[in-house]
């Protein structure tokens, strides 16, 4: 087989690098990728992923047998549409279902209509109601603006001071552009936050094994709110049931939600899930692999996740089946992140105890250098959390980190 990949980041780099393991598939292709995928021989293709026309010209010429899609952008965009009219075989929620995480409006009407527990909300587009609304509420609450915002259109607020400075900068200062002139102003939910994420085909919910990610800049989860700085699976101190729970309260009525709404979904459905003293409740739905939690979780899937894809697209049983051990992810982030960040350090080698998968970072004159916020991700696997936290973060100890930082608590919240 020969697959094409969308998308130029870590997640892209781990799906790229399983599916070259596979012994069915002999070339796997990026676009655009990066640099840093070219060891471990994924070809890159320098065709921006918005170029819907040249993609599609590319698999044909190629003769991918599909094409699998990372980021939300191109799903949001329509990319699976597009593919599939041209007679391509193509992994991904098409533009209609991707709005489950394109709009947080759509997800809500998805949930609420399914029953499926969610935090309570309300969707403004006047600034002076969904004042009154905050103010009706109080702290904590949580502002979004509808749309992406790159992940950043999030507030969580834990005075009223902040919940109302939110909305002005979303809503009247346009911070987050046109994302803002909607707003959901949602219920705080207080717990431990979990990623579930699931590879789905219509009605049918086949999940994978847990993650946290760290969302926050610095340790403790200090800071600005970030795409992600490191994660871990397992997550011991979520229950198997609480598990369970989420599986069959949120991943399989959403997928049969999506049925009834027309609006069927395949490809990877992601829940960011709040473990409440009142089970799971989602805080997010994603059409896609997360980044960084793909970095911790294709590493522990044991089957071949080529033969899982082509499984389900030709409406096939995948085969899956998960290892036991333990992976950590550390981000290695350009100092600055998530604000203005230095660009152009050297890209720093790390010992063969760990796995590298590089996102931000560019060829200058032949070298490998930094370009984007997150750089790459740490990532190893052991026997327990600990044993991998320990070669991760020796592996970081070694190099030489000048220019960049990193999160040193990565995977601690699994001994509290
Ligand atoms: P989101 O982009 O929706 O994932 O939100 C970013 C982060 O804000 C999440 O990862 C949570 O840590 C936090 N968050 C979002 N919604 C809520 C909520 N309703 N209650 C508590 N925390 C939340
Ligand atoms: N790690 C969060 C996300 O991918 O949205």
């Amino acid at each position: 087989m020969k697959v094409l990949i969308i998308g130029s980041g870590g997640r892209e780099h781990a799906i790229a690098k399983k599916m070259l393991n596979s012994p069915q598939v002999t070339d796997v292709y990026c676009a655009k990728g990066n640099p840093g995928m070219r060891s471990d021989d994924i070809q890159l293709v320098d065709i921006a992923e918005d170029d819907h026309e040249k993609l599609i010209t590319f698999a044909k010429e190629h003769a991918i047998d599909w094409t699998f899609v990372g980021p939300e952008i191109p799903l949001l965009n329509g990319i699976v549409d597009d593919f599939q009219v041209a007679g391509l075989k193509i992994f991904g929620p098409n533009k209609a279902a991707a709005m489950i995480e394109g709009s947080k409006e759509f997800a809500k009407k998805i949930m609420v209509d399914n029953d499926i527990p969610t935090a309570d909300y309300e969707a403004f587009t006047d600034y002076q109601t969904a004042c009154d609304y905050v103010k009706e509420k109080g702290a904590p609450i949580v502002i979004k603006a509808d749309g992406l915002a790159a992940g950043k259109g999030v507030t969580v607020a834990m005075t009223l001071d902040e919940a109302l400075q939110a909305l002005k900068e979303m809503m009247t200062d346009h911070r987050f552009g046109e994302s803002g002139d909607k707003v959901v102003v949602e219920e705080f939910l207080d717990g431990e936050e979990f990623s579930l994420l699931a590879f789905v085909k219509n009605e049918k919910v086949y999940p994978m094994v847990i993650s946290q990610d760290h969302k926050r800049a610095y340790d403790d989860d200090q800071g600005p709110n970030t795409g992600g700085m490191g994660a871990y699976s397992p997550v011991p101190q979520i229950s198997n049931e609480m598990v369970e729970n989420a599986v069959e309260k949120i991943l399989k009525p959403a997928a049969t939600g999506m049925m009834k709404n027309d609006t069927p979904f395949t490809g990877i459905l992601y829940a960011g899930l709040i473990a409440t003293e009142a089970g799971p409740k989602v805080i997010e739905f994603n059409a896609r692999f997360g980044d960084p939690e793909t970095q911790v979780v294709l590493p522990r899937l044991a089957s071949d996740l080529a033969q899982v894809i082509d499984s389900l697209l030709k409406d096939q049983e995948p085969e899956l089946i998960w290892s036991d051990q333990a992976a950590v992810g550390v981000v290695l982030a350009a100092e600055g992140y998530p604000n203005d960040y230095q660009k152009g350090m050297a890209v720093p080698s790390f010992d063969d105890q760990v796995t590298v998968y590089y996102a931000g970072v560019t060829d200058e004159q032949g070298a490998t250098k930094a370009s984007g916020g997150r750089v790459l991700l740490v990532e190893a696997e052991a026997d327990s959390i600990e044993a991998a936290q320990t070669k991760v973060y020796q592996a970081l100890n070694e190099a030489d980190t000048t220019g960049y930082f990193y999160r040193k608590d990565i995977g601690a919240k699994s001994k509290k």
